[in-house]
């Protein structure tokens, strides 16, 4: 018999807040402080954004990652020459599969979506799109969007961001960087702020999404404006795509938390730990098609037919490609060890290859 289902590998997002982010938000609920990020919790998280990034940096905090993005991208389309402009983005990418259409709706946009097998996008797939430049009947390239970690669990390198924004540039495009789970990647690539520098800001990225709410906060996410230039006019676009917070300092103080310490890229370290710890575990189980270890915090494993719903009995978990019996199984930054056995226990009693050892 599995014991009471339970949801540690249902989502990041699953999780709740860190007590740091708990902490940092019952002490900022003290008091009358103006509103609209006239307060000094989001002066000190704008300060702590240009700590890690540099002195030039402009930080909107927002609500939401999808809000995030729209709030990044809106801005880059203001600063180009017209709306005849589009964004170019993998066919895996949030903005393109998991946002309802939203860019699409509130920047009046067009998303030119590239297939790619591992939801990376390459410096030949931003040239491809080179003979649509000038042609009166196509919408222009004007901005890459790129995430990273993508919505895979796949990473790039330094040198391939590098190299992707290199060739939009040269294009005359924008790169927008979807880093709802930046703390993952930078804890992947090396955990600390010069790795985080290395494939943001070093490599020309122009605009972050920086997330918060999947790495311990209770919902929070930053723009960052890499080039100074380009931040022109972001205060006026974020109120008017939603993402202007009045109570800014609910924000601003889980940010706080998460950036004291450099909290944020341990719990991104501990998260991807506990996935790769599950597959070390879960691979020597015979039928699981498991794949390369992860490189983040999810695994994508096949499993084989009749295991599914019987694994749910053990956790819930999402299903990824129900044509191949693929799931997702996601870590967190409080997925325990216990939660990584018991799992794995579980597994392991499905396929009957031992028993439970919970
Ligand atoms: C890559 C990526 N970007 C952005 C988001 C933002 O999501 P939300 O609008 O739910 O905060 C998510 C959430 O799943 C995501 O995975």
């Amino acid at each position: 018999m599995p014991p009471a289902p339970d949801r540690a590998f249902a989502s990041d997002n699953a999780a709740g807040a860190h007590p740091a982010v708990v902490e940092a938000v019952i002490a900022a609920n003290a008091g009358h402080v103006l509103a609209y990020g006239a307060d000094d919790h989001t002066q000190e998280c704008e300060a702590r954004f240009r700590d890690l990034f540099g002195a030039d940096v402009t930080t909107r905090v927002c609500f939401n990652g999808t809000g995030a993005n729209i709030a990044a991208l809106a801005t880059l389309m203001g600063t180009l020459t017209g709306p005849h402009h589009a964004i170019v983005c993998t066919n895996w990418s949030h903005i393109a599969a998991d946002e309802t259409g939203a860019p699409e709706r509130t920047l009046g946009t067009k998303l030119i979506e590239l297939p790619s097998p591992d939801a990376k996008i390459t410096p030949e797939m931003v040239e491809s799109t080179g003979h649509l430049q000038g042609v009166q009947h196509h919408v222009q390239p004007g901005i890459v969007s790129l995430t990273q970690p993508t919505e895979l669990g796949t990473l790039y390198t330094p040198a391939e961001i590098a190299a992707v924004c290199d060739a939009a540039h040269r294009m005359g495009m924008l790169v927008h960087l979807d880093g709802a789970r930046i703390a993952n990647a930078t804890a992947a690539l090396g955990g600390d702020r010069t790795t985080l520098r290395s494939f943001t800001i070093d490599a020309g990225v122009d605009v972050i999404s920086f997330g918060g709410t999947k790495n311990g906060a209770f919902g929070a996410e930053a723009v960052v404006f890499l080039d100074p230039m380009l931040a022109t006019g972001s205060e006026y676009v974020r109120k008017q795509v939603t993402q202007l917070p009045s109570k800014m300092r609910y924000l601003s103080a889980q940010f706080n938390a998460l950036l004291h310490d450099e909290l944020w890229i341990e719990l991104g370290r501990h998260s991807n730990k506990m996935a790769t710890n599950l597959h070390h575990l879960v691979a020597e189980i015979p039928g699981v098609e498991l794949g390369t270890p992860p490189e983040v915090n999810s695994l994508f494993p096949r499993l084989p037919h009749g295991w599914i719903e019987l694994l749910r009995d053990w956790c819930f978990f999402w299903d990824w490609d129900v044509t191949v019996q693929q799931v997702r199984w996601m870590t967190a930054w409080d997925t325990t060890e216990r939660d990584v056995k018991r799992f794995a226990s579980g597994v392991r009693a499905i396929s009957g290859s031992a028993d439970s050892d919970r």
